[in-house]
């Protein structure tokens, strides 16, 4: 029992360093201040469906804290492909989640980065990718090309720290649900989901 919780502050800690690292050298691209909390991470995961046989789309698993949650969520590693744009954060994930399938690229060049799959139908979309560091336009080309990957009504779920969706509404093409906002996460984190109409 004591070894065992030794061994997740360990990991803890471990992850909170390599984060860290990762802020150091691209502030922009990762986007927070700290790991996502593991509280968060349940959140983001519950809309994931293992049953559907589909596999989950992961935009920005950093260190893999929802990648975890996905897991735990029932979702299969062979049935998890995640994709993250740091080379060290890759190489970690690689080692630390085996038969996951994590692709190193760009999420807004989504054609590209996921080359073989690319006409692959997802269950859902979980994403930390920071859109707010991006134009607008490139988040919302983000959004529709996310949605034209999923079944109608399934969920792109988005992490954010503002009050207000990352996303601009368009009722036209999509519909914005705040989903939660969870107090326990550095910074308090908001979630939102996105659906075809
Ligand atoms: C806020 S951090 C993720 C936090 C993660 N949930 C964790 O706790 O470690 C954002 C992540 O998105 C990745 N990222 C940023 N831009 C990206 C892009 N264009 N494509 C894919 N991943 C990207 C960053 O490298 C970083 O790992």
């Amino acid at each position: 029992m004591v070894r065992r919780l030794k061994e997740r502050f360990e990991k803890k800690f471990d992850d909170e360093i390599r984060f860290f690292k990762g802020m150091m050298q691209g502030p922009k691209t990762v986007g927070a201040i700290a790991p996502t909390s593991s509280i968060t991470a349940r959140r983001m995961a519950s809309v994931a469906n293992p049953h559907s046989g589909l596999p989950v789309l992961e935009l920005g698993p950093g260190t893999g804290v929802i990648t975890k949650a996905i897991l735990e969520r029932g979702v299969k590693p062979k049935d998890l492909v995640s994709i993250e744009y740091s080379e060290d954060f890759y190489e970690h994930l690689v080692q630390a989640f085996p038969g996951v399938n994590f692709v190193h690229g760009d999420a807004f060049d989504l054609k590209k980065t996921l080359g073989e799959r690319a006409d692959q139908k997802f269950d859902c979309v979980i994403s930390a990718v920071p859109l707010l560091n991006f134009p607008m336009a490139d988040r919302i080309a983000l959004l529709e090309t996310l949605l034209d990957h999923i079944p109608p009504g399934r969920p792109v779920m988005q992490i954010s720290y503002g009050p207000v969706s990352p996303i601009l509404a368009k009722p036209s093409s999509y519909h914005i649900q705040h989903y939660d906002f969870v107090v326990r996460n550095i910074p308090p984190a908001q979630l939102w989901v996105y659906r075809r109409n």
